[in-house]
């Protein structure tokens, strides 16, 4: 990696891998904040913004929200001051013109990606993952009906807000698409991070606490 005192990481897999569940417990673990662009958009449509209602139309079909919105959101999200240290990317880049976005965006800060970590998780399992996912309305923790379930049903362990099922998690069609998406746009992007030398790779059909372990390693 390279020796720099910001820290990029990207965190790619399919939707279902444990990108959210992993890069929670990567914030916790090198206090550097978790940039989920699926969870700042549904965080803008929370809100009622102008932002959160164009990307619902594009989420609920299971698409890219186009990425001049998407690259623009980054970017004012990178100025704030909590990405002094550096960031986790999670579901960001997702094509290759988000990966070309996000290298000038660090660059014009003097930062760059460090490490890009792929959890591979058989297509199998994520089906079952996604349909079971709880999330929090408030903090947007995820959880897992069998695979991890929170110890109150229904509230969330970290900060007592209630658990919902998001919209496109309910829909299996959408499903499908989301996972067409990731296999037609996302692995040339994976492709390109490791001809880079900046790919890592990790069994994410173990544990959790494990697929963290094997994370942590990659990052050493
Ligand atoms: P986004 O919110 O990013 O959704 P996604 O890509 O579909 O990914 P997921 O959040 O579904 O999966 P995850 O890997 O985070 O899995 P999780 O940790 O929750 O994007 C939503 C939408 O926003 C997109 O479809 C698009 O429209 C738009 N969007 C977002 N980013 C965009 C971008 N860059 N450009 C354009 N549009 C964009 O885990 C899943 C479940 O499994 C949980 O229940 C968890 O508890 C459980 N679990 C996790 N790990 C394990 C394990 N090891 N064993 C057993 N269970 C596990
Ligand atoms: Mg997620
Ligand atoms: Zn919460």
């Amino acid at each position: 990696m390279p020796t720099t005192s910001r820290l990029f990481v990207v965190l790619f897999g399919a939707q279902g891998s444990g990108k959210g569940t992993q890069a929670r417990l990567l914030q916790d673990r090198y206090g550097i904040p978790q940039i989920a662009t699926g969870d700042l958009f549904r965080h803008n449509l929370k809100n009622k913004t102008e932002l959160g209602q164009l990307a619902q139309s594009y989420m609920d079909r299971g698409e890219l929200v186009p990425d001049d919105v998407t690259n623009a959101m980054v970017k004012a999200r990178l100025e704030r001051d909590d990405t002094a240290r550096g960031a986790i990317f999670d579901g960001y880049p997702r094509n290759t013109a988000q990966a070309r976005a996000l290298s000038e965006i660090l660059a014009e800060q003097g930062g760059e990606v460090g490490r890009a970590i792929y959890i591979d998780v058989s297509h199998d399992a994520l089906m079952d993952r996604l349909t079971g996912r709880r999330v929090c309305r408030n903090c947007q923790a995820t959880y897992h009906m069998i695979f991890n379930p929170p110890q109150s049903a229904g509230v969330c362990d970290r900060c007592g807000g209630p658990l919902y099922q998001r919209d496109d998690d309910k829909d299996t069609d959408a499903i499908d698409r989301r996972l067409q998406l990731y296999f037609d746009e996302t692995l040339p992007v994976i492709d390109w991070y490791r001809s880079e030398g900046l790919l890592a790779e990790v069994d994410g059909d173990q544990e959790i606490a494990r697929v963290q372990t094997e994370i942590v390693e990659k990052l050493s």
